[in-house]
């Protein structure tokens, strides 16, 4: 039997950071006088700050503004998660990253494009329980491209095709799938579109359940 690995996108999937981010976007948006919504965000999820703001804009504002906007949203972001507790931890994500921790036959590790990724983890004592952490600081090509996904596979020491990549968005699904691996999103199907599986959370599923993913998987080959 093959060592298994999950590799979990951290915003949206184990913490309910997302809003955070989303909050953010939307007061350097306001600020600058320029329509944002909820909707607009989705597109965003998963991005680098920098191509979210490019996203964002529609358009290179040139160096010096990107710089300062992408500043000034990370302080709005870093003010908002100032008070963060476990409580914004997502359903299911607890129950299912102790239950892998124990098993001997899986590891997991943490791939999120965001470069707070680590503080986060830390803050709400997460850390130890990834064999491997990957952050935005990592790569300079973020999501939708795989660079994060295949070194967080690397680090695990495992093949794309004995990990599973847990998303929330469209351009987490596409850089998964790029890297050749499976994946389960969390959120709307019709948003995540070219997930082998789409759930609510993660408390609609354990490792029994992720582990028929690659029998799945195997039989087909
Ligand atoms: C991703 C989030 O995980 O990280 C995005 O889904 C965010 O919304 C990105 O923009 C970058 O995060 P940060 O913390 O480096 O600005
Ligand atoms: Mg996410």
């Amino acid at each position: 039997m093959n060592m298994h690995g999950v590799i979990f996108d951290l915003d949206g999937v184990i913490v309910n950071t997302a809003k955070f981010h989303y909050k953010g976007w939307k007061k350097l948006a306001d600020k600058l006088g320029l329509p944002f919504d909820e909707e607009k965000n989705e597109k965003l999820k998963g991005l680098s700050r920098r191509d979210s703001l490019l996203a964002m804009l529609g358009k290179d504002p040139g160096e010096d503004k990107a710089a300062k906007w992408c500043e000034e949203k990370n302080a709005y972001y870093l003010e908002f998660v100032g008070q963060i507790d476990k409580s914004e931890i997502l359903p299911g994500a607890m129950e299912l990253v102790r239950e892998i921790q124990k098993d001997k036959g899986w590891k997991q590790a943490l791939a999120s494009s965001s470069k707070n990724a680590k503080l986060i983890l830390n803050k709400l004592d997460l850390t130890k329980y990834f064999d491997a952490v990957v952050d935005g600081s990592e790569t300079e090509k973020a999501k939708p491209d795989p660079a994060l996904f295949l070194l967080a596979a690397k680090k695990l020491g495992l093949p794309t095709d004995d990990v599973v990549v847990v998303e929330d968005a469209e351009s987490g699904v596409a850089a998964a799938r790029a890297g050749k691996m499976k994946v389960i999103g969390l959120g709307d199907p019709k948003i995540l579109v070219g997930a082998d599986l789409v759930l609510k959370d993660l408390s609609q599923i354990d490792l029994s359940g992720i582990g028929r993913l690659f029998s799945k998987a195997a039989a087909s080959r």
